[in-house]
Protein backbone atom coordinates (compact mmCIF):
# COMPACT_ATOMS: atom_id res chain seq x y z
CA UNK A 1 0.00 0.00 0.00
CA UNK A 2 1.50 3.52 -0.98
CA UNK A 3 0.19 6.05 0.88
CA UNK A 4 1.00 9.91 -0.34
CA UNK A 5 1.14 12.81 1.49
CA UNK A 6 1.82 16.18 0.16
CA UNK A 7 1.36 19.85 0.90
CA UNK A 8 3.67 23.02 1.88
CA UNK A 9 5.69 24.04 4.20
CA UNK A 10 5.75 23.40 8.08
CA UNK A 11 1.64 22.35 7.13
CA UNK A 12 2.21 19.15 9.26
CA UNK A 13 2.61 16.66 6.73
CA UNK A 14 6.19 15.31 7.69
CA UNK A 15 4.51 14.80 11.57
CA UNK A 16 1.61 13.02 9.37
CA UNK A 17 3.43 10.82 7.28
CA UNK A 18 5.67 9.79 10.18
CA UNK A 19 2.66 8.81 12.63
CA UNK A 20 1.01 7.22 9.54
CA UNK A 21 3.75 5.02 9.18
CA UNK A 22 4.04 4.07 12.53
CA UNK A 23 0.25 3.22 12.40
CA UNK A 24 0.30 0.74 9.20
CA UNK A 25 3.93 -0.39 9.67
CA UNK A 26 5.41 0.57 6.70
CA UNK A 27 8.46 2.14 5.86
CA UNK A 28 8.94 6.05 5.21
CA UNK A 29 10.22 8.67 2.87
CA UNK A 30 10.90 12.32 3.42
CA UNK A 31 11.32 13.20 -0.08
CA UNK A 32 11.95 16.92 0.67
CA UNK A 33 15.03 15.92 2.64
CA UNK A 34 16.50 15.21 -0.91
CA UNK A 35 16.04 18.16 -2.49
CA UNK A 36 17.21 19.66 0.64
CA UNK A 37 20.46 17.67 0.18
CA UNK A 38 20.71 19.04 -3.20
CA UNK A 39 20.24 22.45 -2.22
CA UNK A 40 23.09 22.07 0.54
CA UNK A 41 25.46 20.10 -1.77
CA UNK A 42 24.83 23.52 -4.55
CA UNK A 43 25.97 25.74 -1.57
CA UNK A 44 28.80 23.49 -0.28
CA UNK A 45 30.54 23.31 -4.24
CA UNK A 46 29.95 27.23 -4.65
CA UNK A 47 27.36 26.90 -7.38
CA UNK A 48 24.31 28.61 -8.41
CA UNK A 49 21.28 27.06 -7.22
CA UNK A 50 19.59 29.07 -10.05
CA UNK A 51 21.78 27.47 -12.21
CA UNK A 52 20.32 24.09 -13.85
CA UNK A 53 23.75 22.50 -14.83
CA UNK A 54 25.01 23.35 -10.97
CA UNK A 55 21.97 22.47 -9.27
CA UNK A 56 21.96 19.01 -11.61
CA UNK A 57 25.49 18.25 -11.04
CA UNK A 58 24.42 18.80 -7.09
CA UNK A 59 22.28 15.33 -7.03
CA UNK A 60 25.09 13.54 -7.11
CA UNK A 61 25.67 14.55 -3.10
CA UNK A 62 27.15 11.73 -1.12
CA UNK A 63 24.68 9.84 1.01
CA UNK A 64 26.67 10.92 4.35
CA UNK A 65 24.84 14.17 3.81
CA UNK A 66 21.64 12.91 4.59
CA UNK A 67 22.19 12.98 7.67
CA UNK A 68 23.89 17.13 7.42
CA UNK A 69 21.69 18.63 10.81
CA UNK A 70 21.81 21.66 8.26
CA UNK A 71 19.72 20.31 6.31
CA UNK A 72 16.95 21.14 8.54
CA UNK A 73 18.04 25.31 8.68
CA UNK A 74 15.58 27.39 7.10
CA UNK A 75 18.18 28.78 4.32
CA UNK A 76 18.41 25.03 3.10
CA UNK A 77 14.73 25.09 2.90
CA UNK A 78 15.33 28.16 0.81
CA UNK A 79 17.94 26.67 -1.80
CA UNK A 80 15.80 23.53 -1.95
CA UNK A 81 12.83 25.15 -3.37
CA UNK A 82 15.54 27.13 -5.72
CA UNK A 83 16.86 24.10 -6.85
CA UNK A 84 13.70 21.86 -7.22
CA UNK A 85 12.40 24.65 -10.23
CA UNK A 86 14.65 22.80 -12.35
CA UNK A 87 13.16 19.67 -14.20
CA UNK A 88 16.83 18.07 -14.84
CA UNK A 89 16.76 18.13 -10.81
CA UNK A 90 13.52 16.82 -10.54
CA UNK A 91 14.30 13.55 -13.01
CA UNK A 92 17.64 12.93 -11.56
CA UNK A 93 15.59 12.40 -8.00
CA UNK A 94 12.43 10.65 -9.69
CA UNK A 95 14.32 7.16 -9.52
CA UNK A 96 15.11 6.94 -6.25
CA UNK A 97 11.33 8.09 -4.63
CA UNK A 98 9.72 5.85 -7.31
CA UNK A 99 11.77 2.78 -6.58
CA UNK A 100 11.06 3.41 -2.51
CA UNK A 101 7.66 3.99 -3.32
CA UNK A 102 7.29 0.76 -5.57
CA UNK A 103 9.38 -1.71 -2.81
CA UNK A 104 7.42 -4.86 -1.45
CA UNK A 105 4.71 -4.22 0.91
CA UNK A 106 4.45 0.05 0.41
CA UNK A 107 5.38 3.12 1.71
CA UNK A 108 4.81 6.72 2.97
CA UNK A 109 6.18 9.52 0.69
CA UNK A 110 5.97 13.13 1.47
CA UNK A 111 6.27 15.89 -0.02
CA UNK A 112 5.15 18.13 -2.94
CA UNK A 113 4.24 15.83 -5.98
CA UNK A 114 4.31 12.02 -4.81
CA UNK A 115 0.67 11.99 -5.45
CA UNK A 116 0.56 13.36 -8.79
CA UNK A 117 4.06 12.48 -10.04
CA UNK A 118 5.98 9.80 -8.08
CA UNK A 119 3.16 7.68 -7.17
CA UNK A 120 -0.15 8.46 -8.94
CA UNK A 121 -1.71 5.05 -7.95
CA UNK A 122 -1.20 5.58 -4.76
CA UNK A 123 -4.02 3.86 -2.58
CA UNK A 124 -4.32 7.21 -0.26
CA UNK A 125 -3.26 10.31 -1.05
CA UNK A 126 -3.23 13.21 1.79
CA UNK A 127 -2.95 17.18 0.68
CA UNK A 128 -2.07 18.56 4.30
CA UNK A 129 -2.39 22.16 4.27
CA UNK A 130 -2.51 25.36 6.89
CA UNK A 131 -2.85 28.68 6.95
CA UNK A 132 0.45 30.75 6.29
CA UNK A 133 0.11 32.33 10.47
CA UNK A 134 -0.44 28.90 11.90
CA UNK A 135 2.76 27.64 9.80
CA UNK A 136 4.80 30.52 10.82
CA UNK A 137 3.66 30.15 14.27
CA UNK A 138 4.72 26.50 14.89
CA UNK A 139 8.11 27.24 12.97
CA UNK A 140 8.55 30.13 15.27
CA UNK A 141 8.48 28.08 18.03
CA UNK A 142 10.44 25.54 16.82
CA UNK A 143 12.63 27.86 16.01
CA UNK A 144 12.91 29.73 19.41
CA UNK A 145 13.60 26.23 20.52
CA UNK A 146 16.44 25.40 18.51
CA UNK A 147 17.90 29.34 19.64
CA UNK A 148 17.64 30.66 16.65
CA UNK A 149 16.50 34.48 16.40
CA UNK A 150 14.18 35.07 13.58
CA UNK A 151 10.95 37.42 14.09
CA UNK A 152 7.06 35.89 12.99
CA UNK A 153 7.25 37.89 10.42
CA UNK A 154 10.25 37.01 8.77
CA UNK A 155 8.90 33.35 8.71
CA UNK A 156 5.52 34.50 7.47
CA UNK A 157 7.14 36.22 4.22
CA UNK A 158 9.49 33.64 3.57
CA UNK A 159 6.87 31.16 3.68
CA UNK A 160 4.26 32.82 1.22
CA UNK A 161 7.64 33.33 -1.07
CA UNK A 162 8.37 29.51 -0.89
CA UNK A 163 5.15 28.54 -1.45
CA UNK A 164 4.52 30.88 -4.24
CA UNK A 165 7.60 29.24 -5.57
CA UNK A 166 6.12 25.91 -5.46
CA UNK A 167 3.41 26.26 -6.46
CA UNK A 168 3.82 28.59 -10.00
CA UNK A 169 6.76 26.34 -11.34
CA UNK A 170 6.01 24.96 -14.18
CA UNK A 171 7.26 21.08 -13.50
CA UNK A 172 5.13 19.24 -10.91
CA UNK A 173 4.03 22.93 -9.13
CA UNK A 174 2.56 22.09 -5.37
CA UNK A 175 -1.21 21.20 -6.34
CA UNK A 176 -3.54 18.62 -4.63
CA UNK A 177 -4.29 15.90 -6.41
CA UNK A 178 -7.23 15.49 -8.32
CA UNK A 179 -8.26 12.23 -5.87
CA UNK A 180 -6.59 13.59 -3.03
CA UNK A 181 -7.86 14.48 0.86
CA UNK A 182 -7.44 17.89 2.04
CA UNK A 183 -6.65 17.84 5.72
CA UNK A 184 -6.71 21.86 7.06
CA UNK A 185 -4.33 21.32 10.19
CA UNK A 186 -4.82 25.35 11.32
CA UNK A 187 -7.16 24.68 14.02
CA UNK A 188 -5.92 21.18 15.13
CA UNK A 189 -3.44 20.23 17.32
CA UNK A 190 -0.73 17.52 16.29
CA UNK A 191 -2.79 14.23 18.17
CA UNK A 192 -5.55 15.41 16.32
CA UNK A 193 -4.54 16.03 12.81
CA UNK A 194 -2.47 12.57 13.32
CA UNK A 195 -6.30 11.29 13.63
CA UNK A 196 -7.54 13.01 11.12
CA UNK A 197 -5.17 11.61 8.93
CA UNK A 198 -5.15 7.71 9.73
CA UNK A 199 -9.45 8.41 9.89
CA UNK A 200 -8.56 9.63 6.01
CA UNK A 201 -6.45 6.77 4.94
CA UNK A 202 -8.77 4.44 6.33
CA UNK A 203 -12.07 5.55 5.07
CA UNK A 204 -10.14 5.62 1.49
CA UNK A 205 -9.09 1.85 2.13
CA UNK A 206 -12.57 0.32 2.89
O1 LIG B 1 9.18 19.77 2.57
P1 LIG B 1 10.46 20.59 2.66
O2 LIG B 1 10.28 21.96 3.26
O3 LIG B 1 11.57 19.82 3.30
O4 LIG B 1 10.90 20.82 1.11
C1 LIG B 1 11.93 21.69 0.75
C2 LIG B 1 11.76 22.11 -0.70
O5 LIG B 1 11.95 21.00 -1.56
C3 LIG B 1 10.39 22.67 -1.05
O6 LIG B 1 10.34 24.08 -0.94
C4 LIG B 1 10.16 22.23 -2.48
C5 LIG B 1 11.06 21.04 -2.67
N1 LIG B 1 10.37 19.76 -2.78
C6 LIG B 1 9.84 19.43 -4.01
O7 LIG B 1 9.90 20.23 -4.93
N2 LIG B 1 9.24 18.21 -4.19
C7 LIG B 1 9.15 17.33 -3.19
N3 LIG B 1 8.56 16.14 -3.39
C8 LIG B 1 9.66 17.67 -1.90
C9 LIG B 1 10.26 18.90 -1.72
Amino acid sequence: MIIAVDGPTASGKGTIAKALAAHFGLPHLDTGLLYRAVGRQVFLSDGDPDKPEDALAATSFPDALLDDPHLRDEETGGLASRVSVHPAVRQALYERQRSFAMQEGGAVLDGRDIGTVIAPEAAAKLFVTASVEARAQRRFLEMRERGVHVTLLEIQDDLRRRDARDRSRAVAPLVPASDAMVIDTSALDREEAIAAAIDAVKSRLE
